[in-house]
């Protein structure tokens, strides 16, 4: 009997072992091939169209999938708009006055619902395919999007503001919420360098450049000042790296010379020779190693806690449930 019930946990042990590797894998690159072949090359088309008119664009659709998926998953809860059921994540601290790039998913969305025939394409997967295209428009790597997530029936202020990395995170905060995403070490480094592209607010960095005994190079910093005063100018644009709209490793060079815009980009290197001052030299003299490893990292992203199947909907319009 003793023995039987052993088995019996095994199988069990062993049936949700693959129950987790099927979840897991559900995701596919072909998911849209029979039901919509023109759905991926339409949202090309756009995402392209509006980084011609605007280059920054690409930077702020790249970052509204890390957005998306950092908070319950890669589900387009981001893209809700407030109900009276719900506070959604619009308004939460790191998107408030910040995120952007809603009327591009929006054009998406309904240009894919006229190529399509119909609503089959979810707004979580058009967000990891415009996070992917915009990458590609900057100059940086190409790589298979993984499709077939399902959208969210809700959103929640509260856990976007519980779950995105803040710009003051010391590097332990910074690991340990990337590790409770399932994320580790070297996609930390890997997706912080998404800040080769785009922009911050004066409001962001501005403590940053005026800490006497932050780890930022004098001339950088005092550069920064007239466009960031003490006080007023809030929403003052800086370029995260040197090259902001265009996906290269120059933000890892920025590091190494204690121009990082951020404090939490700086805490990726210290100088000190520990783990992350070794990837983020790397990265700087190894472009090839970069675009892949980001490619990898991007696509653990895209990974996290997807709705699949019968979980979740597929929204009509990106911004309200159906
Ligand atoms: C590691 C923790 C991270 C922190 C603390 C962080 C924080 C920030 C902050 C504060 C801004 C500027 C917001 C503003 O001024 O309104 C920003 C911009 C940006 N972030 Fe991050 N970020 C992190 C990781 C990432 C990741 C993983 C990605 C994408 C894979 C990403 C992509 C971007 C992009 C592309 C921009 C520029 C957006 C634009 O110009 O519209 N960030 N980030
Ligand atoms: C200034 O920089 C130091 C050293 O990095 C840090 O410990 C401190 O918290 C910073 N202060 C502010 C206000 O950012």
């Amino acid at each position: 009997m003793a023995n039987y019930l052993k088995f019996l946990v095994y199988l069990v042990g062993l049936i949700s072992m693959f129950m987790m590797i099927a979840v897991s894998s559900e995701l596919t690159p072909d998911f849209y091939n029979e039901v919509c072949p023109h759905a991926l090359p339409t949202i090309n088309i756009i995402v392209n169209a509006a980084i011609a008119l605007e280059p920054r664009m690409g930077a702020s659709l790249l970052r509204l999938h890390f957005h998306d998926c950092f908070v319950d998953g890669c589900d387009a809860s981001i893209l809700l708009d407030d109900t009276q059921t719900f506070t959604g994540e619009k308004t939460a601290g790191p998107n408030k006055n910040s995120v952007r790039g809603f009327e591009v998913i929006d054009t998406i969305k309904a240009a894919v619902n006229e190529v399509c025939l119909g609503n089959v394409v979810s707004c979580a997967d058009i967000l990891a395919v415009a996070a992917r295209d915009s990458v590609v428009a900057l100059g940086g790597p190409s790589y298979e999007v993984l499709l077939g997530r399902k959208d969210s029936r809700t959103a929640s202020m509260d856990a976007a503001n519980a779950n995105l990395p803040t710009p003051f995170f010391d590097f332990p905060a910074l690991l340990s919420n990337f590790e409770l995403h399932g994320l580790n070490l070297q996609d930390l480094v890997v997706l912080s360098a998404a800040h080769t592209l785009g922009f911050a607010r004066c409001l962001i960095y501005r403590a940053r450049i005026y800490n006497e005994t932050a780890t930022i190079d004098g001339e950088f910093a005092s550069s920064l000042k007239a466009q960031c005063p003490l006080s007023g100018k809030d929403d003052n644009l800086a370029s995260l790296d040197m090259s902001p709209v265009s996906f290269d490793t120059a933000y890892f060079d920025d590091l190494m010379s204690k121009k990082g815009l951020l404090h939490s980009d700086q805490q990726l290197f210290k100088g000190d020779g520990g783990a992350c001052d070794v990837l983020v030299s790397y990265y700087s003299e190894n472009p090839g190693a970069f675009w892949s490893d980001f490619s990898s990292s991007m696509i653990k992203m895209g990974n996290i806690s997807p709705l699949t199947g019968t979980d979740g909907e597929i929204r009509e319009n990106c911004r309200v449930v159906n």
